[in-house]
């Protein structure tokens, strides 16, 4: 740890936000080690938002509905809003941020999206991107049922679902040709289980 930061963590310690005692969160982020100082009742995803400052994770219903905010946890697709941040620590958390390949290339989940114009505003985009990259992950090759189960957690308020569907079968091809390396750094960032 470098000098700054061991500074700051002992000028954080005992440390308190109106009032209410600060806690140290550690994460991988993205690939990245980060720490956040937040409440004990800091929803995960307003610390992504807030702490973090990665607004990309969108809060729409904040009570695990509707799925905007949704972010990978150790792999895994999660409402961030469901959680607090004090419960993930130690963890390795993906967000919409961090889909897009190491040079920058859109991952095959958000080409398929872009070509088959599957978002309109974009709010909910951020938490089907998320969802569907998990979802191809256990079910590679959907069929029409499959794919629709994949995004039946997810709302979108502007389209009619008709296209963002297209979108998952055509992210299924492009992952066939053209497997993401996301999945590989986020298998690097994840904590070993017990032995
Ligand atoms: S904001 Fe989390 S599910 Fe709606
Ligand atoms: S694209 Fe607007 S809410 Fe889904």
């Amino acid at each position: 740890m470098s000098p700054p930061d061991e500074l700051h963590r002992v000028e954080m310690r005992g440390a308190k936000l109106h009032g209410e005692e600060l806690h140290e969160v550690r994460l991988i982020v993205n690939g990245a080690a980060r720490t956040a100082h937040v409440p004990a009742r800091r929803l995960l995803s307003d610390c992504i938002r807030h702490d973090l400052r990665l607004t990309g994770t969108h809060v729409g219903c904040e009570h695990g509905v509707c799925g905007a905010c949704t972010i990978l946890l150790d792999g895994a697709p999660v409402r961030s809003c469901l959680l607090l941040a004090v419960s993930a620590d130690g963890a390795a958390i993906t967000t919409i941020e961090g889909l897009a390949e190491p040079d920058g290339a859109l991952s095959p989940v958000q080409q398929a999206f872009s070509e088959c114009h599957g978002l309109q505003c974009g709010f909910c985009t951020p938490g089907f991107l998320t969802t569907v990259t998990a979802g191809l992950r256990a079910v590679p090759d959907p069929d029409d049922e499959q794919a629709r189960e994949m995004i039946a957690g997810n709302l979108c308020r502007c389209t009619g679902y008709q296209n963002i569907l297209a979108s998952v079968h055509r992210a299924a091809e492009i992952t066939r040709d053209r497997p993401s390396r996301v999945a590989s750094r986020e298998a690097a960032a994840t904590p070993a289980g017990p032995a």
